[in-house]
């Protein structure tokens, strides 16, 4: 199966190998920066273009796999449906919300298949946490605390410090502990956020993120970019039977730096010591339901509702009052 990729930075030298792992081709690399198509695609011996619109049309494509800044997917998401191909995009789905109601509109109006690549569902140690959980180990859970983040990401131009365009530490990174807790505890009814994000430097932001969810389970998720290097995942789950724990910087959770296309350091992506990447894992499970064996992980709903997280989140810190979900 054959995969385009648009976004050739970060997220696309990470997911040209993971995809390639999993038993997919890449045929052509895509980015508005022509040399860093151009250096991605002469890895795999493909295409490299910065008219990415175009490349979604091509006969040769499957699947259109969207790696660029957050603001950008919706409209190769559309591009891509449009052309009758299926869709790989990276997390958060949209920037807003008619972002993301557009991008799943298109998809369905085509009858293509989306996947959206919340990864932290296939990590194996939160994928261990969560097996624990339903089997009942910690017994009923009361309360949840994640902690995600380290330095701020560099990214394409800094985009990652423009707030209009990454939504900060909250809709960029935490957004990963949004998905999984309402992957395993359901819905949320209700969410108080704090963040720092104007009283420093946009290239600083630290969030305190408070949910009571429909099951009256309290989480508490914590996101930083406020760390001078580092990048840190730390889980605790307390039950009426006990409590679950999990600190990336006291297991062997493996770091590994992600370079940017002119080799400086960009952002630290979390690794795992186990030997398939949670990244790989992620194109296993699109290629299954692409295949027609069994529907993945993750939803395109999914994908909405931890946006929707994200930006009651951002609302409520802006305003000091919690934000409920109808
Ligand atoms: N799942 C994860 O662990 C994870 C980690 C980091 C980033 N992300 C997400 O992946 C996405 C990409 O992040 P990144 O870190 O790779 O960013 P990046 O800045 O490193 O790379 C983005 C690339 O897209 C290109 N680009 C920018 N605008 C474009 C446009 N309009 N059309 C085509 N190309 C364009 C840039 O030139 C750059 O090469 C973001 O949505 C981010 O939130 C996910």
């Amino acid at each position: 199966m054959n995969v385009a990729l648009i976004g050739c930075s970060g997220m696309g030298v990470h997911h040209a190998g993971h995809a390639t792992k999993a038993g997919f081709k890449i045929v052509a690399c895509g980015d508005a920066i022509k040399e860093r198509a151009v250096e991605l695609a002469s890895q795999y011996g493909a295409d490299a273009t910065t008219d990415c619109l175009s490349l979604c049309k091509r006969d040769d494509v499957d699947v259109v796999a969207v790696l660029t800044p957050t603001p950008f997917h919706t409209e190769y998401v559309v591009a891509a449906a449009e052309a009758g191909k299926n869709i790989f995009c990276e997390k958060p789905f949209g920037r807003t919300l008619e972002q993301c109601n557009t991008g799943i509109a298109a998809a369905e109006k085509a009858g293509v298949k989306l996947f959206v690549g919340h990864v932290v569902r296939y990590f194996q140690e939160f994928e261990t946490i969560k097996a624990q959980i339903d089997a009942g180990k910690v017994g009923k859970v009361g309360f949840v605390r994640t902690y995600r983040g380290g330095i701020c990401p560099v990214g394409a131009g800094n985009w990652f410090r423009d707030w209009d365009m990454s939504g900060g530490v909250t809709m960029d990174t935490i957004i990963h502990d949004f998905d999984w807790i309402r992957y395993v505890f359901g819905d949320p009814a209700q969410v108080f956020s704090q963040n720092l994000r104007e009283q420093f430097d946009k290239a600083i932001d630290y969030a305190m993120v408070t949910f009571r969810m429909k099951s009256g389970i309290i989480v508490n998720t914590i996101g930083t970019w406020a760390h001078p290097g580092g990048f840190r995942v730390k889980v605790e789950v307390c039950g009426d039977n006990g409590m679950l724990q999990f600190d990336s910087s006291e297991a062997p959770l493996s770091v590994m730096m992600r370079e940017t296309a002119s080799g400086m350091p960009g952002m630290i992506v979390p690794g795992s010591p186990v030997g398939v990447s949670p990244y790989e894992l992620e194109w296993h499970d699109f290629k299954n339901w692409l295949d027609g064996k069994g529907r993945p992980r993750v939803t395109p709903q999914d994908g909405v509702w931890a946006v929707r997280m994200a930006l009651a989140a951002l609302e409520s810190a802006d305003t000091g009052k919690p934000v409920a979900f109808n």
